[in-house]
């Protein structure tokens, strides 16, 4: 076996994607050679490719695939939107993050093509994104909208490429795990070649009351968010500013990327209205909060609210549990989650806000208190910087735990 496997000279994607879903026909390669892999693997077998190092993989078979955790040395990137709020906080954390990147693409639309990015002091072409983008890519990163993801996605898959998927499309499918690595990181194992990066917003409440569900399992929660002008991309970000400066001018300056001015303005509106009056934002804590939670009886209401400020989303939120809780309990709880700080001393006007949290990975949770409307309730305010735990730093954790 370990002579077949020296000869065998399976390019090390294929090898991946085979094994990672040899259910699907587009997917498998050689499904002979991966059924033989899957025996030699269990025998301990160290497999001659370059890159990918079989001594420390596991191997368990399950009715719905084989699932490998081959533990490269290397990957060759690709950013799908490299050009973009999330796109560029990708190169910025790849740099300072463990994983290991051999090569990176840039990619982003006709316009973009002929830009350049900066990855580790080097300049990097952008590419216009096409079918052939992928080839001898091993982890794409998508953060180019959802009608970009639903076309490209499979192309990416179909060259045996692994996406991570920071659009909404694919979040609920049953066959995608919907990841926050703190919460939820043992989902990854069941990837079949795409994992999905949950909303932002959903993201940065959920670091606060996953651990309070831990500990006192959470019932349902009311919230309202904070949201950042990032949230909805670069041309946001443009807007404000443009008409921070226009109204100090004394000017009128156009709106365009939401229904009215954002400058010294807050929207109820937060992405398009659904049936019941609820918007498709405030509906994601509660559906994708199931999900990540593995908890189906989980409800939230949210009001999410857009707000002239330039990253960094909040969330007030009052949440509900089975148990009793206290205020120092739930401090203790939340000084010790991970990617989280306690940042609570009202008394010295220290709470979570967006300019102290923006750039930092760690979401930052403050104002605990009791809730005085519910029984066993808590209220408590957080802020993470969507860009960063809500979409690029999210995302390459989940790389890292592949
Ligand atoms: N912003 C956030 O906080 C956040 C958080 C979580 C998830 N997300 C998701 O991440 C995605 C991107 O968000 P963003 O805020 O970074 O948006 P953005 O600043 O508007 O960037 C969009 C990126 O997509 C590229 N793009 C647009 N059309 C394209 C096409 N036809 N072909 C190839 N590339 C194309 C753009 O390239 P050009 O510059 O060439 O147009 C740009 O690089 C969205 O799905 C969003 O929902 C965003």
């Amino acid at each position: 076996m370990a002579d077949f496997l020296r000869d065998a000279e399976i390019p090390e994607r294929c090898f991946i994607a085979a094994l990672l879903g040899p259910d699907s026909e587009a997917r498998t390669g050689d499904r002979k050679r991966t059924n033989l892999l899957a025996v030699a693997s269990q025998c301990q077998a160290l497999i001659p490719n370059r890159n990918v190092d079989l001594g420390l993989a596991t191997l368990h078979r399950s009715t719905a695939a084989l699932h490998l955790a081959a533990v490269k040395k290397e990957y060759h990137v690709a950013v799908v939107g490299a050009t973009g709020a999330v796109g560029a906080e990708f190169f910025r954390v790849l740099e300072r993050r463990n994983l290991p990147v051999a090569s990176i693409r840039a990619l982003a639309s006709e316009k973009s093509a002929g830009k350049t990015v900066e990855f580790r002091g080097q300049r990097v072409a952008v590419e216009e994104l096409g079918e052939n983008s992928f080839d001898k890519i091993d982890i794409a990163f998508f953060s180019a909208g959802g009608e970009i993801s639903r076309k490209f996605v499979p192309i990416a898959r179909k060259a045996g490429t692994i996406v991570i998927d920071n659009s909404s499309t694919f979040r609920m499918d049953l066959d995608v795990p919907l990841v926050i690595p703190e919460i939820n990181g043992r989902d990854v194992k069941q990837h079949r070649g795409l994992i999905a990066n949950p909303n932002c917003t959903t993201a940065v409440a959920l670091m606060a009351i996953y651990p309070l569900h831990r500990a006192f399992g959470v019932r349902r929660v009311f919230a309202a968010s904070y949201q950042a002008v990032s949230g909805s991309g670069q041309r946001a970000i443009d807007e404000l500013k443009e008409q921070v400066a226009a109204t100090m001018q004394d000017r009128r300056s156009p709106v365009q990327v939401y229904p009215y001015q954002i400058a010294f303005n807050v929207l109820p509106h937060v992405d398009i209205f659904l049936e019941g009056g609820y918007t498709k934002e405030e509906m994601k804590m509660q559906s994708e909060g199931r999900k990540i939670m593995h908890l189906p009886e989980f409800r939230a209401s949210v009001t999410c609210v857009r707000v002239p400020v330039y990253r960094a989303h909040s969330v007030a939120v009052n949440a509900e549990f089975e148990k009793k809780v206290s205020v120092e309990q739930a401090r203790e709880v939340l000084a010790k989650a991970p990617g989280l700080e306690l940042v609570d001393e009202p008394q010295k006007n220290r709470y979570p806000m967006p300019l102290t949290v923006a750039g930092k990975d760690n979401c930052e949770v403050g104002r605990v208190r009791l809730d005085c409307a519910f029984e066993n309730g808590l209220a408590f305010w957080v802020s993470g910087d969507q860009l960063l735990k809500g979409a690029a730093l999210n995302a390459v954790q989940i790389a890292e735990l592949m």
